[in-house]
């Protein structure tokens, strides 16, 4: 193979700047790219470049630098923040920066990174796929599609849908069960609903037989599931493309890559693509406008696959280029709500399942609904654990933990609470639970109030949403409990906040500032110092999504 010489490259870092040779060399070079005085930047592998730039790369297979070690402080890193004001705040930043901040900023694991180091595996390049955000969905994926354009203007990657069985890609990058990229199989045993009949909620409490698994987790930690698509939702989608189910791809049918291959949820950018070339006229324009982002008839955040199709009846794509222009069904992350004391070969999850209606069809959350409903006792599904090492129960025993957990932000709770059962920790333990009524969203009532009875349970406190004309949530049930909650952080308390992420956490800090301010006699921009510390310190720790 022949090697073009390269010219050399133009010095922009000044010798006295704190970088290695390599480093500024590197540096050098990437600045001569992004100013387009080199035709482009020899791309690092993901290693070579988190070696030569800690902190501002991440390689996937080295601890993950916080997002703290960058000097910039991360501004947009709030997952409440919309996408447009993030990208505002990123804005002149370095590219990996400016990636990271189109991701949604939970730091949720979904990906198999957190946000800084997905974005830096993507700027290394040893990160292709564009499309692993789940809670940012097509906006993300977007977004990161413009910004990996400036590598070298070169059109971002196209990584199609899997379409050979999952067991014959599954790379061994880690032992089977340990990453979304290799998971192993485990059986379903059985679900119970944790609501009362009456409730507007379907919530269910699951258990998986992890026996046949080599997998151990501890608690704190998520489990990875790859779901599979509502059959009745496949069948009509393989009649809006009037394609036979037993047409062949790869070595499976074209009904088994829509099973668990593909997403039939958001249509992606490139289904639109694919229709426009198959359509004319107006209908052409409409197409190219939707998969640009447009939105030509407000009503694209409608459009799932089989809406898109839908839209554009007739359209008869070839099953093959139909299955590459979908995007790959994603697993989903659920926090474990058991102690592998109690059991080590049986893993619970809280899960809530996700049903809404849009023209008159009722959409199905793929895999909250496949595990509230479709998968059945023995079947084998292919799971993952997901660590979380920042989320987990203090190191000492003795310390009291304060548990904020609306909804299924309890499931890592129950766990924690069994864990301390199991090892007889001595330190107290208050759990702020809240859902939307006391008579039918009480999860796992008998279990906390068995718990509160034995003294395991220091204290239990309840928000109800629903009860009354006024909304009561756990942040005002706090704000009521103020001076307790001060004086168990004074005796080092450990706080957790699991569950919505959009809006309660948000609040839920605000209301920890208040009472730090008010109770602590201190000034609001000293109390969010004194919650930063406790972050910091590990003594506030949050699992959000
Ligand atoms: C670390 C972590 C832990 C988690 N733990 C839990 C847990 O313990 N329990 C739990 O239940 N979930 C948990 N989740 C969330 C879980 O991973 C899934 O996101 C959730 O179950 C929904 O997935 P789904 O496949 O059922 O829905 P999807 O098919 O992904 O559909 C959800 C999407 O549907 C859309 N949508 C939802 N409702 C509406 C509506 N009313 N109108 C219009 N659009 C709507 C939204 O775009 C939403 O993103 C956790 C997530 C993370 C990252
Ligand atoms: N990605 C997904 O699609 C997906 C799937 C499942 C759950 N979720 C999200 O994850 C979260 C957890 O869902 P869940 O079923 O466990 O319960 P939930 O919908 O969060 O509700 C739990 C309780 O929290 C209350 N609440 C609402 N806003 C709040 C706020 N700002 N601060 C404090 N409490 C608040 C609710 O009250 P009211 O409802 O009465 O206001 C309810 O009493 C939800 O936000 C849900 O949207 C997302």
């Amino acid at each position: 193979m022949s090697m073009t010489p390269r010219p050399p490259i133009p010095s922009f870092i000044p010798e006295s700047a704190p970088f290695t040779p390599e480093q500024r060399t590197w540096l050098n070079g990437l600045l001569a790219g992004l100013f387009g005085l080199q035709e482009s930047v020899t791309p690092l592998s993901s290693a070579e470049a988190a070696k030569l730039l800690p902190g501002l790369i991440g390689d996937p297979a080295a601890p993950a630098p916080s997002d703290d070690s960058a000097d910039d402080g991360a501004p947009w890193h709030d997952p409440a923040m919309p996408l447009p004001d993030r990208m505002k705040l990123a804005e002149g930043k370095p590219l990996p920066r400016r990636m990271m901040a189109a991701m949604a900023q939970q730091d949720c694991g979904q990906c198999g990174y957190n946000c800084n180091d997905y974005a830096g595996a993507l700027f290394a390049k040893s990160e292709k796929r564009l499309n692993l955000c789940v809670p940012g969905g097509k906006e993300t994926a977007r977004m990161l599609k413009q910004l990996y354009q400036e590598f070298d203007g070169a059109p971002a990657p196209t990584i199609p849908a899997p379409a050979t069985p999952p067991e014959a890609k599954a790379a061994a990058v880690s032992p089977p069960g340990r990453s979304r990229d290799n998971p192993t199989y485990a059986a379903f045993l059985s679900r119970r609903r944790l609501n009362k009949p009456g409730s507007e909620k379907e919530t269910w409490h699951v258990d998986i037989d992890l026996s046949g698994t080599d997998l151990d987790y501890v608690v704190g930690d998520s489990f990875g599931i790859f779901p599979a698509n509502d059959q009745d939702l496949v069948a009509a989608v393989l009649a809006a493309i009037e394609a036979p189910p037993d047409f062949p791809i790869a070595e499976r049918t074209l009904r088994e890559v829509l099973t668990d291959g593909v997403s039939l949820s958001p249509a992606p950018d490139m289904l639109f693509q694919l229709i426009s070339y198959l359509t004319g006229g107006d209908r052409k324009q409409k197409a190219r406008l939707l998969a640009a982002g447009e939105d030509p008839d407000g009503d694209a955040a409608t459009l799932d696959v089989l809406a898109a199709l839908h839209k554009f009846p007739g359209v008869r794509p070839d099953p093959e280029a139909f299955i590459e222009a979908l995007d790959p069904l994603q697993p989903r992350l659920y926090s474990i709500s058991s102690s592998p004391k109690t059991d080590p070969a049986r893993i619970s999850l809280t899960v809530d399942s996700v049903r809404y209606e849009i023209d008159k069809r009722t959409r199905l959350g793929v895999c909250s609904t496949f595990l509230g409903s479709r998968i059945a006792s023995g079947d084998k599904v292919r799971v993952y654990i997901q660590k979380a090492p920042h989320f987990a129960l203090p190191d000492d025993p003795s310390k009291p933990i304060i548990m904020i957990g609306p909804g299924t932000g309890i499931a890592p709770f129950r766990a924690f609470l069994n864990e301390r059962q199991a090892t007889r920790a001595t330190g107290r333990n208050w759990l702020f639970f809240g859902h939307q009524r006391s008579n039918y969203d009480f999860f796992y009532e008998d279990e906390l109030v068995a718990m509160r009875s034995a003294g395991l349970l220091t204290r239990l406190t309840l928000a109800w949403s629903r009860d009354s004309e006024k909304k009561i949530y756990v942040q005002h049930r706090m704000r009521e409990v103020g001076r307790d909650l001060w004086s168990w952080l004074n005796d080092g308390a450990h706080v957790y906040v699991c569950g919505d992420a959009l809006r309660m956490a948000k609040d839920v800090e605000a209301a920890l500032v208040d009472i730090i301010a008010q109770h602590g006699g201190c000034a609001p921009a000293e109390a969010v110092k004194f919650l930063a510390e406790l972050k910091a310190k590990g003594r506030y720790q949050a699992d959000v999504y």
